[in-house]
């Protein structure tokens, strides 16, 4: 039977991650578990920067951004010997489970420590939407809304000077923050890995633009891509259109969560503990959410999954621009 259970965020930090440590540590106090925090990610853990925790650690921090445990990218925790120093610091508290509130690297970390006999469970958090188990991770909304206030602002200025304004967003290489960001904004065009650029088509449609005198044009442009400064000479140079250019950068990462963050995190601490308090033998799975229902799968059921856009986004998109 697991009694002690140990938490940690790794990754980039996704709005809403404190809302999930507090659902996973009121849940597992609950059931009567000794909860554990780990700062600083695999790091941390490797380091035995583990903390025990009561139920005053979660006040107050439901609607924090960041995460109060802090997050760091290991590279090192591919090597064998790594894993053994992380699984040997658990074992040394005598915490037989350990949650990991992250993406993909998050969950590869827990895979290798499952190996190692400990029992993990890893619920996604990325502002990138890019975990293919889930439809749906911590963070996305969020950095999705913040998204929309900076483009609402945008907007006014592009407006008044009757420019054309490329914004770049992140998502490593998934173009879910894009997409939805240019579906909220109404967007002229958005260029991301699933909706390539096809820049005669994109020329055509502002030199269209420019003359019916529409006043400006709102360009989504997903990260690690294209140049978007050589983008925008282009753009000047083929449509006329005056055209700047706005990276929004770790922005997005920051921020009080959305109600919706706040529920899904809730709903997957609170799904974590109750898997770890179910199990009869070691267990390491992976959380995802379809058609607002919580899922889990075997880790490697889930790390061998494609993220496919959503059904028929890409189509809608195209229709609406
Ligand atoms: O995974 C979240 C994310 O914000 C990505 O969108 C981005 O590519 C990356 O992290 C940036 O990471 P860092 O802040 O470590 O440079």
């Amino acid at each position: 039977m697991i009694r002690k259970i140990a938490i940690l965020t790794s990754g980039g930090d996704a709005p809403g991650m404190n809302a999930a440590l507090r659902a996973c540590i009121r849940a597992g106090l609950y059931a009567g578990k000794e909860m554990y925090v780990v700062y600083d990610g695999f790091r941390g853990l490797v380091e035995g920067n583990i903390k025990v925790v009561t139920k005053d650690f979660t006040q107050d921090i439901i609607n924090r951004g960041g995460t109060i445990i802090r997050s760091a990218r290991l590279p090192e925790f591919r090597e064998l010997e790594v894993q053994k120093k992380a699984a040997q610091r658990l074992q040394d508290y005598d915490i037989d489970a350990l949650i990991g509130i992250g993406g993909d690297g998050t969950f590869m970390g827990l895979g290798a420590l499952a190996k190692l006999g400990i029992s993990v469970i890893g619920i996604p958090a990325t502002i990138d939407n890019d975990v293919a188990s889930t439809e749906e991770t911590i963070g996305f909304s969020t950095a999705l809304n913040t998204i929309c206030e900076c483009v609402d602002k945008l907007k006014d200025t592009s407006g008044s000077h009757q420019r054309c304004s490329l914004i770049e967003v992140m998502g490593r290489h998934c173009g879910d923050l894009a997409m939805y960001a240019s579906l909220a904004e109404g967007a002229e065009a958005v260029i991301c890995p699933e909706h390539p650029l096809k820049e005669e088509v994109l020329f055509k449609k502002l030199r269209k633009m420019k003359a019916q005198n529409k006043s400006h044009a709102i360009i989504l442009v997903s990260e690690n891509l294209i140049n978007i400064n050589e983008l925008a000479e282009k753009i000047a140079k083929e449509t006329g259109f005056d055209t700047r250019t706005e990276v929004l950068g770790r922005l997005q990462r920051g921020g009080s969560p959305t109600a919706h963050d706040r529920i899904i995190a809730a709903k997957f601490g609170a799904t974590a503990v109750h898997i770890l308090t179910e199990a009869k033998n070691t267990t390491a799975k992976i959380l995802g959410i379809k058609s607002n229902v919580i899922q889990e799968y075997e880790m490697e059921e889930a790390l061998a999954m494609k993220h496919e856009p959503a059904h028929g986004l890409r189509d809608l998109i195209d229709e609406l621009q």
